[in-house]
């Protein structure tokens, strides 16, 4: 469910057209609509009832600070990987004690900062995390709690870079190695042992790999709880799947049929990380054609956001559906026979860099405005200014307002850390 809708001949987000929001921000531009975030929270919650999950929202998924602030208003907790995003969530008013904090090399400074700010658990992939975490607690004269992140080699049916859950992937130990380092946490006096955590993969779109993946961190959390008693929490990560062609993913209650019996019955309390299913149907991203061109037998539209501003088509062949703003909503998938297939590309100087190929599309010309959807998740987080392009601005709907959250860059910000004229200094004395 989004709220990207065609009316009266053209796409609007909630109720503002976006050809208006191009006018004034200009192109390339990302466009979110703040009641489908939040509709997307309270369809998780819904689900979920019968267990009240800690919903720790993925800020790597999208970490701009109006959306944040959405969030943290619809009353989410954070799953961080950086001090960055700690710093960015807290920005934006999160409580550290609904934050938790994943990523399989954190510094030390990175813990550091993370105790200061009272966070609720570190998830913790490897034995000699565990070290480094006990040596910061200790010499900070605190406790540290944490989740043991295992690895519980479940196949979650995904593209390859983003699985994340199997025995070969960097992620998380095994369940036998988490089972020993779990037991060593308990037995570390600066530690806590408070639960156990995986994260598979991400756009999974069955419910069947999460079950397994919870069916065996259930198990583990429930024999070390027999003899560890501060062990609290389940967390099974995110990884659910949106749409991208066809406006259909599973229902949320269909995963919380499968899972939430399975977390009942270990009396332990869930915490969840989704991103991708939050943001992603809940943004788009604005572009125009700049030119259209024949090469051989093939068509190009060379529009003007390239893979700097959204990666995921040339990073792992990410389908986003892209249409024209103005004019009727587009045929069903499949329903396209008409239409002229073409090659979707940016302007960027690399043969990697398009948005979609052999994609049936109307006859557009220079100028026009298209819309790529379901750009809402790792989209403008993954932006880089390759090719020295200003990264766009993002813009935050609500009903018929809208608010630039954050302005497109510069040509001053392109160079503002280069320093062309530093002076050398001798460096061996
Ligand atoms: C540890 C962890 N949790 C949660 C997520 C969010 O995943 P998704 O956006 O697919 O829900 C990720 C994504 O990579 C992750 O690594």
């Amino acid at each position: 469910m989004d709220w990207f809708r065609h009316r009266d001949g053209q796409l609007y987000c909630e109720d503002v057209p976006l050809a208006t929001i191009a006018e004034r921000v200009g192109t390339p531009a990302y466009v979110y609509s703040a009641r489908t975030i939040e509709h997307h929270v309270e369809a998780i919650r819904e689900a979920f009832a019968a267990v009240d999950p800690l919903i720790c929202y993925a800020v790597k998924a999208n970490g701009n600070l109006g959306v944040l602030r959405v969030l943290r208003e619809a009353g989410t907790g954070f799953d961080i990987v950086s001090v960055g995003e700690m710093h960015r969530v807290l920005m934006a008013g999160a409580d550290p004690t609904k934050i938790v904090f994943s990523g399989v090399g954190k510094t030390a400074s990175e813990m550091q900062s993370a105790l200061e700010a009272g966070i609720l658990m570190f998830n913790v992939e490897s034995e000699e995390e565990v070290e480094i975490l006990a040596g910061v607690a200790a010499s900070m004269d605190r406790i540290a709690s944490v989740a043991i992140r295992v690895n519980p080699d479940v196949d979650p049916k995904t593209h390859r870079y983003i699985s994340t859950g199997q025995a070969e992937t960097k992620f998380g130990v095994d369940i036998e190695r988490g089972e020993a380092l779990a037991r060593v946490v308990a037995g570390t006096p600066s530690l806590r042992l408070v639960g156990v955590h995986c994260h598979i993969g991400s756009q999974i779109t069955s419910v069947e790999p999460f079950a397994r993946a919870v069916a065996r961190i259930a198990e583990l959390a429930t024999t070390l709880r027999q003899d560890i008693d501060t062990v609290e929490w389940l967390n099974m990560g995110g990884g659910f799947g949106i749409y991208y062609k066809d406006g259909k993913a599973p229902e949320m209650s269909a995963y919380a049929e499968a899972i939430v019996p399975l977390v009942q019955a270990t009396g332990l309390k869930l915490i969840m990380e989704p991103g991708r299913v939050i943001v992603g149907n809940a943004g788009a991203l604005l572009t125009r054609v700049l030119l259209t061109k024949q090469s051989g037998t093939r068509r190009f539209v060379v529009v003007d956001a390239g893979m700097n501003d959204v990666l995921r088509p040339s990073l792992y062949e990410g389908y986003h559906r892209i249409w024209p703003v103005l004019g009727d909503a587009p045929p069903p998938l499949g329903d396209e026979g008409g239409f002229e297939p073409c090659h979707v590309v940016g302007p960027i100087c690399e043969t990697g860099d398009f948005l979609a190929k052999d994609r049936p599309l109307p006859d557009v010309g220079r100028g026009d405005l298209m819309a790529v959807m379901s750009a809402g998740a790792y989209g403008f987080v993954m932006a880089s200014n390759y090719n020295d392009r200003c990264r766009p601005p993002e813009v935050l709907v609500r009903g018929d307002e809208m608010a630039v959250v954050r302005v497109r860059e510069t040509l001053d910000d392109l160079v503002r850390y280069d320093r062309g004229d530093a002076p050398f200094e001798q460096v061996n004395a």
